[in-house]
């Protein structure tokens, strides 16, 4: 229960910074959010294959992506400038970022992860709940549903010629990535990237 509550939470948060921003900036940086509290059979499965105890202690000490939430942004800047002002927050703690934006997988997938630590404030008592946020643009999206559609059940390795392809299709999602960044930048009359966390 408590992962749902956090989930709440973080999407709230996350509609504020968009409504918000799109008042103060003329630019609402969030297309949409999605979320998911993980299934009790994939939370074996994961606990399995790591050779982990299926306790209570180690689930919540192991698995960081129990509790998930995705935003997809309209461009680039917007993948960064979300991550800060969530991050920046108070109470939300960053435990791990992973940034595959600036590092893409080989199979060509981008995001930018977060392992975020939110406070839950219960009847009894204020339980620290991890929640992973994967902030990533439209294209990436796109790019990361049709792999995921197209590859999920396939547990060999990729035939190289599949490979090749897939990333290279990456490419090109990174490609129009930049380029309507580069538009969105000439609309605004301002550079908009900021740093990587
Ligand atoms: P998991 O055991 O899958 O959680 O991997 P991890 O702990 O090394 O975390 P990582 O940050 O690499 O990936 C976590 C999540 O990111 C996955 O559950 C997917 O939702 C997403 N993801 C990572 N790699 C890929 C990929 O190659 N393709 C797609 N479609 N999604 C990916
Ligand atoms: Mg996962």
């Amino acid at each position: 229960m408590v992962y749902k509550f956090a989930i709440e939470e973080l999407m709230t948060k996350l509609r504020i910074l968009s409504e918000e921003f799109d008042f103060a900036h003329r630019h609402d940086p969030i297309e949409h959010i999605s979320s998911r509290v993980k299934r009790p059979e994939a939370i074996g499965q994961k606990l399995r294959r790591r050779g982990l105890a299926t306790d209570a202690g180690t689930i919540t000490e192991q698995l960081d992506d129990i509790a998930g939430v995705r935003v997809v942004c309209p461009f680039l800047s917007d993948v960064y400038h979300v991550a800060r002002m969530l991050t920046g927050q108070d109470d939300v703690e960053l435990v791990r970022s992973k940034d595959y934006v600036a590092n893409p997988k080989d199979n060509g997938y981008r995001s930018l992860h977060l392992i975020v630590r939110i406070p839950v404030f219960l009847s009894d008592r204020v339980e620290k709940v991890k929640v992973e946020v994967q902030l990533r643009t439209i294209a990436m999206d796109f790019w990361a549903t049709l792999e995921h559609k197209l590859f999920y059940k396939y547990t060999d390795q990729l035939p190289e010629d599949f490979a090749g392809e897939l990333a290279s299709t990456a490419v090109v999602a990174a490609q129009l990535d930049t380029r309507m960044q580069q538009l969105h930048e000439r609309m605004r009359g301002t550079s908009n990237l900021v740093a990587p966390l």
